[in-house]
């Protein structure tokens, strides 16, 4: 990769090659994913967001058998089984946890206590803020654009990252809208050290995903953010997403939108591949990709790209 304008913070942090971090992701970041990213010298990340935490401990163990290369893990802090899960990263020795939707606060004290690299996701420059406060060693700053769920802000990856580049001190890591290693230059031109991908990385051989929601997202480009009144999320369009943007055109009440998402949409859509009720999770860079190929290519692209685009600005060789 080349080097110009590239800022070791980030991959010194890790213990990584390239900048690039595989975001947590419900239903398709297991350990084999996390591996091969790991592997191809990003950093993989297990996302605890859909496992019970034996199944948790299971994938995080998953990837010590695939590889040796640094990894971490992703802990949404949004669900019941955040804090056993937590135990769990603990108890298994892992050394790198990204924290989301939720307060730094609430885990920085145990986090800090264990000696752990931190990283948190925020949406806003306020709350980048509170994460260099509350000790994170990074921040990962996610746009707009982003698959999964998302902030209220709507602020784009565009705007955001060098308003929180601006604002802290600690490393900024883009994430939202980047599939492709030009996206890669513009987050770093824009002042970001490194980069999460989530998107890209959801359509690859390795992710846990179903076959179909893969190749769903290679057919589809149309992503919405649905559901802001209770937690927004971007979808991919079906008769899911359908139902629910009428109710919302309509003035639905949140009540309203909680029963109509009802349990398990997500493990439907994604894990079982139900294309017309489940919740299919991407970012708008759907569009952008066209085939499921194997993580470690993915990483290679990026790299490749990356270059390509120094090349197009005049300041590669
Ligand atoms: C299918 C899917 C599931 C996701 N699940 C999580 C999650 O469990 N925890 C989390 O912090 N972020 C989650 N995200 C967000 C990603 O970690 C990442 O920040 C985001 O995908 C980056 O934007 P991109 O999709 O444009 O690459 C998810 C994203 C996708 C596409």
């Amino acid at each position: 990769m080349n080097e110009r304008w590239r800022s070791k913070r980030v991959t010194a942090l890790f213990g990584i090659e390239h900048p690039i971090v595989q975001g947590g992701m419900i239903h398709n970041s297991g350990g084999r994913l996390a591996a091969a990213v790991s592997g191809a010298g990003g950093l993989g990340l297990v996302g605890a967001g859909s496992l019970y935490p034996d199944e948790f401990r299971a994938e995080i163990r998953r990837v010590r058998e695939l590889t040796d290369k640094p990894f971490g893990v992703n802990l949404p802090l949004l669900y019941d089984h955040a804090r056993d899960c937590l135990d769990v990263a603990l108890g298994e020795g892992v050394g790198i946890v990204f924290t989301s939707a939720g307060s730094p606060q609430r885990v920085a004290g145990r986090l800090k206590e264990a000696g752990v690299v931190f990283v948190h996701v925020a949406a806003s420059p306020a709350l980048a803020v509170k994460c260099e406060a509350a000790g994170c060693d990074a921040v990962v700053v996610e746009g707009f654009e982003a698959g999964g769920h998302n902030g209220r802000e709507e602020l784009t990856t565009m705007v955001l990252v060098p308003l929180c580049v601006e604002a802290v001190s600690i490393p900024v890591i883009a994430a939202g809208g980047i599939a492709s290693g030009a996206q890669l230059a513009a987050a770093l031109a824009l002042g970001a050290e490194g980069v999460q991908v989530g998107s890209r990385f959801a359509a690859t051989v390795e992710s846990s995903s179903h076959s179909d929601f893969k190749q769903a997202v290679v057919d589809g480009d149309d992503t919405r953010l649905v559901l802001k009144k209770h937690v927004p999320v971007r979808l991919l369009r079906n008769a899911f997403r359908e139902r629910i943007e009428a109710a919302e055109a309509d003035g639905a009440s949140r009540d309203r939108l909680v029963d109509l998402l009802g349990k398990g949409r997500a493990r439907l859509g994604m894990g079982e591949g139900d294309l017309v009720e489940g919740e299919l999770e991407i970012g708008q860079v759907a569009a952008m990709i066209h085939d499921v190929p194997p993580a470690a290519a993915v990483v290679a692209r990026l790299v490749a790209e990356y270059d390509a685009a120094l090349i197009r600005l005049g300041i590669g060789s």
